[in-house]
Order: C-alpha cells, then structure tokens, then sequence
C-alpha cells in the first residue's frame, strides 16, 4: 500500500470501524509513534464510539468505550511488565463485547486472543508518511476498494 498521510491514515481507520464485524480482534503494530492509538481513535469514532476520548491505556490495561454495537475495548501491552501480566485482564469479558484493539499484541504473550485483522504501521524516510500493512485473513479484502476506501483519498 503506499503510504498515507494522517488524514489519510485517520479515514482507513473510520473505514474500517464502520465495515469490522462485530467481535472482530485486531492487532495494531509497529514501533513507539508509528501512529496506532491514532488509528484506534479514527476506528472507535467511525464505528460511532467516542473516538475523541480515546488516550493509551496508562494507569490501567485497558480502556472501554461504548460504542452502538456493544463494548469496544482497547488493549495496550506495552504497559505489561511482563506478559503474566495478561492474567489480571478479563478477555472473556472483551470477547463479549463489540471489537477489541489490542496495541503492542505480542508483549501480551499467550494471553492475547488471536487476530481476525492485523495492521502493521511503518515509518517512512517521509517523516509524516505511514507506511500500512494489512494482513491476517479475509478482513482485509473489505477495504479493497470499496466506495469509502482509502484508493480515492
Ligand atoms: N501519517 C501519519 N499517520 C499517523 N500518525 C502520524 C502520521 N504523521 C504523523 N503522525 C503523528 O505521529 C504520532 C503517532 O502517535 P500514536 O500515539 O498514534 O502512535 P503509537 O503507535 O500509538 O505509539 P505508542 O507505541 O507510543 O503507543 C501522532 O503524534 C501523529 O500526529
Ligand atoms: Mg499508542
């Protein structure tokens, strides 16, 4: 994919909120700053949650929000120090719910359910271009051009 703007990148992420099936897992990846949170903000306010409300996760593991189809959770592995850590979180609860956007997935070890979509955010040598990469089944094929898609931005 080449590599989006913010604004760019902040539309994927509405896109996506609007069109992930209920109870879909998602991991997002990349290094400190590659632009995750931004993308789970663009994602809960898409999905008509409050996206503007959306922060890292820092004094506790996770964050909910009420979104129209249930609970979505957010998920930020990077504050575990270690991955037992994973133990103190209830993922059968966040299963239950509507999405759950899991950042830093593999820092959560075995606890971390696994993905329906994962997105990898690179940077690029054009500081406020991110590169994306989507994998993990068919999810990504929903935003492959369809009339919202990212193709016209
Ligand atoms: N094309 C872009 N896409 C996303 N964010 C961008 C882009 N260009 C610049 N930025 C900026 O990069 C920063 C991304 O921060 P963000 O908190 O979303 O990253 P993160 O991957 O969640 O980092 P962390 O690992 O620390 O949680 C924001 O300040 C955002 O404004
Ligand atoms: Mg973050």
């Amino acid at each position: 994919m080449i590599p989006l703007t913010e604004r760019q990148l902040v539309q994927l992420g509405e896109d996506l909120g609007r069109r992930l099936p209920v109870g879909a897992v998602v991991w997002l990846e990349g290094e400190l700053g590659a632009g995750k949170t931004t993308l789970v903000q663009a994602i809960v306010g898409g999905r008509g949650g409050p996206g503007a409300e959306v922060r890292s996760p820092t004094y506790t593991l996770v964050h909910r929000y009420d979104g129209p189809f249930g609970q979505i959770a957010h998920v930020d592995c990077y504050r575990f120090a270690t991955p037992d850590e994973g133990a103190e979180i209830d993922w059968a609860d966040l299963a239950a719910g509507d999405l759950m956007l899991v950042e830093w997935p593999t820092l959560g070890g075995h606890w971390v359910p696994s993905p329906n979509l994962r997105i990898l955010l690179k940077h690029t040598a054009a500081g406020d271009l991110r590169e994306v990469v989507l994998s993990g089944g068919p999810l990504p094929d929903l935003i492959s051009g369809g009339p919202t898609g990212v193709r016209d931005a």
